[in-house]
């Protein structure tokens, strides 16, 4: 009997979580040794466990800040630091001997490879907590400290990303550096500017003072959807997932490969300050701060509140706490900061975060349960992907009945066992995933996981390429990669068919009636009588109707719906851009492909080859013949291969709009002015793109003259 998982997922099911249980429990999953810890020896010999600790927080840092790439879930990190900074507290004759601790608090995410810079202002981390105690003790500490009872407070999510501070000299973007150390950081400044929510000047209105200088702090981060996205294309490709976005957006930001960042969509945003010139541009507020990054036209905080106190605050926190889900954004707590900068000044900072502010962290969702199988998925290149099957548990307001499992190696590195109970955790959006096994349940009868060697589908054999992790089934006809590849043809981010499930497709396969995409292009009416559910006249008519629609569906989403590895909406959107008609894309080469620096080497080598392999030269022609013709962006529009700027609003249409009529003229709408600007669009209140234009000799043109441009005359 493990007591300790029985605790844990019993407090954690009545949300009571007692600071030592989780200590333990984060040891026992932490962990593999046998025995672990216990209070006892703990008591005996605090030292030996002061040592062991320092050593796994250690190994635990190394992989969270240099690598982005953890073994261990956050929060089972978080209780390990909290154990280890407990026990030296407790213990400082233990410290003593050992010497002083060498975990630094804030971490160091300096890597090889990016030049240093040094912060003008230290870059801080916050005081963090996973309890309520400690947020009142908190606020108790502060009205202590101002003499005052009525404290006002700004509540921000906590974003779980990357820390980055940004320079702005005269409004013009310099910098861009993670915390590094909190003194000096890596300078990421190449990367970061492939990020398009970060400007690249502030918006400064003509005549406005703006500071010399300043630093603007704040996270990048990555959404659940693009960390989706990327993911279930790395699986594809055989690669290892990454475990979470706040790793992925990590990884990206240090990424040593300029395309690879380029075609990962990390996003920014603004909650601080460092330094700032001159002084008396600091807003008196940590409300009146993000109003003016708004006003700069810096991404901030939309979801905060202001609250003037503790019980307002705890309210708001809980409240974000139950909204976070459904965010598309990801967050691992909230931040409560002390709203008036003077009250902030006088509280002032430890070595390592601000006295006026604490995250409070939202402690995963854990549940125990047992694993009841493992089941493969075939993917649409062939890569197996091993599911856990659960006994259906209840886990933050759901069902959970699977899990993911990542990889064979996995499976083997961790010793899963069919019939375990296994501890699963659930944070955000992201699939749940086992954190712990309960090695005292387990069966003694049990044996190791051994991995299938042939194909759950075809039952053809498996094959590992060389340095990859991923087992693959390689026959070419094996019936689930195909309904794989069609139900991603026919999917919403591609062609869009709408009806063509996967129930229908798996049908239409499984009786031998499509073979390949063009085949969908074959089907009538009378091939639907033997596919349930749309057996019916009306039913199989609205699909033939949406596969006839899809017929003259845009370039893109054909380029995107073919599956080649590496070509994602994103770059089959640049590719259909750049090229038109897919018969152009068909006939470029690799070099030239990779010329356009829209996708990376691997990828152009994989587009290449993919329109020179005869099937798909075969398939290319029969969707011709069948009447498929694609829509294509228009390569000799009026404004075709234009870069284009807005700054300002317009009478006649919203920037979307007006985006989208440029585009639709074959020109690109850029963030900010450089010198490949083709024209700089003006509207009324511009921004300070305008001066920068001028200073670049970029030609301006107004409303009027671009919707002469777009041929849209007059605007109807
Ligand atoms: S304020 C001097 N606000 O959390 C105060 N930090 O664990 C510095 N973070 O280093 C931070 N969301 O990377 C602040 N709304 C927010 C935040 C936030 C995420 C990160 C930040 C910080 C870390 C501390």
């Amino acid at each position: 009997m493990n007591s300790v998982l029985q605790r844990l997922s019993a407090a954690l099911r009545h949300r009571v979580v007692p600071v030592t249980v989780l200590v333990f429990l984060s040891v026992a999953l932490a962990t593999s040794a046998a025995g672990g810890s216990n209070e006892a020896a703990v008591a005996a010999d605090p030292a030996a466990r002061i040592r062991q600790l320092r050593e796994e927080v250690a190994h635990h840092d190394e992989l969270y800040h240099r690598q982005a790439q953890p073994e261990i879930s956050d929060y089972d990190y978080d209780q390990l630091k909290a154990e280890l900074s407990a026990l030296e507290k407790q213990n400082p004759d233990a410290v003593a001997k050992l010497g002083r601790s060498p975990v630094r608090p804030v971490g160091d995410d300096r890597t090889a490879g990016f030049a240093s810079y040094r912060h003008r202002e230290r870059m801080l981390s916050l005081e963090k907590t996973y309890s309520e105690a400690d947020l009142r003790a908190f606020h108790a500490r502060l009205v202590r400290q101002l003499g005052r009872g009525k404290l006002e407070y700004v509540i921000e999510p906590k974003f779980d990303g990357l820390a980055i501070s940004v320079t702005y000299d005269h409004g013009r973007l310099v910098r861009v550096a993670t915390r590094g150390n909190g003194v000096e950081g890596d300078d990421v400044t190449a990367n970061a500017l492939t990020i398009r929510s970060l400007p690249h000047t502030l918006e400064i209105r003509d005549g406005a003072a703006g500071p010399a200088t300043v630093e603007v702090r704040g996270e990048c981060y990555m959404s659940f959807a693009e960390f989706r996205r990327i993911n279930e294309e790395r699986i594809e490709q055989g690669e290892p997932g990454f475990s979470s976005p706040r790793n992925l957006a990590a990884g990206t930001l240090k990424s040593l490969d300029p395309t690879e960042v380029g075609r990962r969509r990390l996003d920014v945003v603004f909650y601080g300050l460092g330094a700032i010139d001159p002084v008396s541009a600091a807003p008196a507020s940590q409300s009146a701060l993000l109003a003016q990054f708004r006003a700069w036209g810096l991404p901030t905080v939309e979801d905060f509140k202001v609250v003037d106190s503790i019980e307002t605050a705890w309210t708001a926190v809980q409240e974000f706490g139950r909204r976070r889900p459904d965010l598309p954004y990801p967050t691992d707590g909230a931040v409560v900061k002390l709203n008036p900068v003077d009250e902030q000044r006088e509280l002032g900072a430890t070595d390592e975060a601000p006295r006026w502010a604490i995250a409070y962290k939202f402690a995963p969702e854990r549940a125990t349960t047992r694993l009841k199988a493992i089941t493969l998925q075939v993917g649409r290149t062939g890569v197996i992907t091993p599911v856990a099957e659960l006994e259906p548990v209840r886990l933050g307001g759901a069902t959970i009945a699977r899990a993911t499992l990542h990889n064979a190696a996995e499976i083997s590195r961790r010793d899963l066992r069919i019939g375990d109970f296994v501890v699963i955790e659930r944070t955000g959006e992201v699939i749940p995933a086992i954190v712990g096994i309960d090695h005292s349940h387990r069966d003694p009868a049990s044996t190791p996981y051994v991995f299938p060697a042939i194909c759950p589908d075809c039952g053809r054999p498996l094959a590992r390429r060389e340095g990859e992790v991923a087992w693959r089934c390689t026959n070419a006809a094996c019936p689930a990669q195909l309904k794989r590849r069609l139900q991603h043809f026919a999917s919403a981010e591609c062609v869009g068919i709408k009806g063509l499930g996967d129930a229908t497709i798996a049908a239409l396969v499984d009786q031998g009636r499509v073979h390949g995409i063009a085949d969908l292009y074959r089907l009538n009416r009378g091939d639907f009588t033997a596919v349930p559910g749309r057996d019916g006249a009306k039913s199989s008519e609205t699909v033939l109707a949406a596969i006839a629609a899809s017929k003259r569906a845009d370039t893109w989403r054909f380029v995107s719906g073919f599956g080649i590895p590496g070509v994602g909406t994103r770059a089959a959107r640049a590719l259909a851009a750049r090229f038109g008609a897919l018969d152009r894309l068909a006939s470029v080469d690799e070099t030239a492909l990779k010329n356009t620096n829209v996708i990376g080497a691997d990828t152009a080598r994989a587009v290449a080859q993919f329109f020179r392999d005869p099937a798909q030269v075969q398939m290319l022609a029969d969707l011709k013949s069948l009447g498929v013709m694609p829509r294509t962006a228009d390569t000799n529009g009026r404004l075709a291969g234009k870069v284009i700027v807005l700054t300002g609003s317009f009478e006649k249409f919203t920037r979307s709009h007006a985006t989208e009529l440029i585009e639709a003229a074959g020109g690109h709408v850029a963030e900010d002015v450089s010198r490949h600007t083709a024209f700089l669009a003006v509207g009324t209140n511009p921004g300070a793109k305008l001066g920068r234009a001028q200073a670049l000799d970029v030609p301006v043109i107004d409303e009027a003259k671009l919707l002469e441009l777009l041929g849209a005359a007059g605007g109807e």
